[in-house]
């Protein structure tokens, strides 16, 4: 089938890793159905795209919200007559010790990274059989297979993920239908400041080559990309030394606590000139 002919559906492409790749996917102008809460950032993407020349319907809507979802399957049918593409992209982190996490985080974490994406694909599964073709895009994380602390809750999603995504690959194959799963490292996008140390200066990698990488993938369905490259061999060499594997554990926690108690300072800092600001104002 012709890019032009594709529909995509995109969720979280307000900002991040899921704004670029809609950016990426629209240069082949196929329908584009973009999902996120925030409707000005949304809308942002959804005109960007649209002066690129692809159609686009954007959808304000909470992922782990079971009428949100049908309404997101029912209105990309209704618009488009099919769906091809499902990039099950909407997600957060929360950097916290497990010990202190709040119990609403673990919910927020579970419901949308793994619940609602199991749903969505659940409820998208039997029109892909039905057309007899389809391909699902999950985003998993390198922290899948690299777990570490203070992401306890956010790798055990993760891994989640990744663990699904290999097991309905091949109950599904028969349909037509094929399964990818992408495994970032660390990118610069929102990530950092919804997961709590975005303020710290903390530096990701360049979300748009991998925004291309995921694009090219919409055609290339491959069972595990992951980014960048030299997770890899990282990756494996750990799968056999546990001295290594501790080390690189403890040296991620490491960056993400300092980074994290960084941006506490500087919020706490920003607080405080808040406030001195509104006293000398009265
Ligand atoms: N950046 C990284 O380093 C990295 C690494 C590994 C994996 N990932 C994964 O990549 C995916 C995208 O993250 P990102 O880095 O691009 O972060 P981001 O810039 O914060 O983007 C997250 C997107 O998900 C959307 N979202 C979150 N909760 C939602 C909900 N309940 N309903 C609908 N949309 C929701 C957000 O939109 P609204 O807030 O507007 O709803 C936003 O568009 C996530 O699954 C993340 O876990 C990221």
């Amino acid at each position: 089938m012709k890019d032009e002919n594709l529909t995509i559906i995109i969720t979280g492409a307000s900002s991040g890793i899921g704004r670029a790749v809609a950016l990426e996917l629209a240069l082949s102008k196929p329908k584009l159905v973009i999902v996120a809460r925030r409707q000005k950032e949304l809308m942002k993407t959804a005109h960007a795209v649209k002066r690129m020349g692809a159609k686009v319907l954007p959808i304000v809507g909470d992922v782990r919200n079971r009428e949100d979802r049908e309404r997101i399957v029912n209105l990309s049918l209704k618009a488009f007559g099919h769906i091809d593409v499902l990039i099950n992209n909407a997600g957060l982190g929360k950097a916290n010790l497990f010990i202190d996490q709040p119990e609403e985080e673990i919910d927020e974490l579970i419901e949308t990274n793994i619940l609602a994406l199991i749903k969505l694909t659940h409820k998208v599964l039997p029109i892909m059989k039905k057309q007899g073709k389809g391909h699902i895009i999950n985003l998993s994380s390198t922290l899948a297979l690299l777990p570490s602390y203070p992401f306890a809750v956010y790798s055990a999603t993760k891994a989640a993920v990744k663990i699904f995504s290999d097991c309905i690959r091949e109950e599904v194959k028969e349909y037509g239908v094929e399964i990818s799963t992408v495994l970032p490292g660390p990118y610069e996008t929102n990530f950092g400041n919804v997961a709590g140390y975005g303020k710290s200066g903390f530096q990701g990698y360049e979300v748009l080559k991998l925004a291309g990488q995921i694009a090219k993938l919409v055609s290339n369905p491959k069972d595990d990309l992951i980014k960048p490259w030299f997770f890899v061999p990282l990756i494996w060499v750990t799968k056999f030394s546990k001295r290594l594997k501790r080390k690189v554990i403890s040296g991620i926690a490491d960056e993400i606590i300092k980074a994290k108690r960084e941006t506490d300072l500087t919020m706490k800092l920003e607080e405080k000139t808040q406030e001195v600001a509104e006293i000398l104002a009265r």
